[in-house]
């Protein structure tokens, strides 16, 4: 049985960390990513990358739940290779509960990375699914969607932080 794991949330320092090539394509890692859907589904996200849930591998989950229809997508070890034209969206994120903000992203990318058996697939993103997979393909080189926004909202977003997290 899936089971929901612990999600690591800002600030904490593990997502500032860069994740590990994954290398070992056994019954584990699929174990891992049913228990990252579990995780990803019960907190209402589309989007999971390994390092949220304090595991630093190159994995990410995404099911855009569009039109309330599952497609669950798993990438290993993703690769952005090749990136164009611009795009803006309000992203969140389960790492950075409460917080929303615009976030300048490529509009369509290419994307290499490896299934569960370790076979490489390529896919083409636009949409949703690109940015999404922008924002988690980050997560894995320790960087957090609040980490992309202008200098200015970097400040509001450390007050709003401040004034929703003082003991
Ligand atoms: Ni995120």
């Amino acid at each position: 049985m899936a089971k929901v794991l612990k999600l690591f949330t800002y600030p904490d320092p593990l997502l500032k960390e860069i994740s590990k090539e994954v290398t070992d394509f056994s019954k584990e890692l699929k174990s891992l990513t049913d228990d990252m859907f579990k995780t990803m589904y019960e907190n209402s996200g589309i989007g999971l990358a390994a390092p949220q849930v304090g595991i630093l591998k190159r994995i990410v989950v995404i099911d855009l739940q569009e039109d309330d229809k599952k497609v669950p997508l798993i990438f290993i070890n993703p690769q952005i290779i090749e990136a164009c034209g611009s795009t803006t969206f309000e992203e969140g994120c389960l790492s950075v509960p409460g917080y929303h903000e615009v976030v300048k992203r490529k509009k369509d990318i290419t994307v290499k990375f490896q299934d569960l058996e370790g076979k490489e697939q390529v896919i083409n993103a636009t949409g949703l699914l690109a940015i999404c997979l922008q924002h988690e393909i980050d997560h894995l080189n320790g960087i957090l969607f609040v980490d992309q926004i202008s200098q200015l909202k970097k400040g509001f977003f450390k007050k709003w932080f401040k004034k929703n997290h003082s003991e």
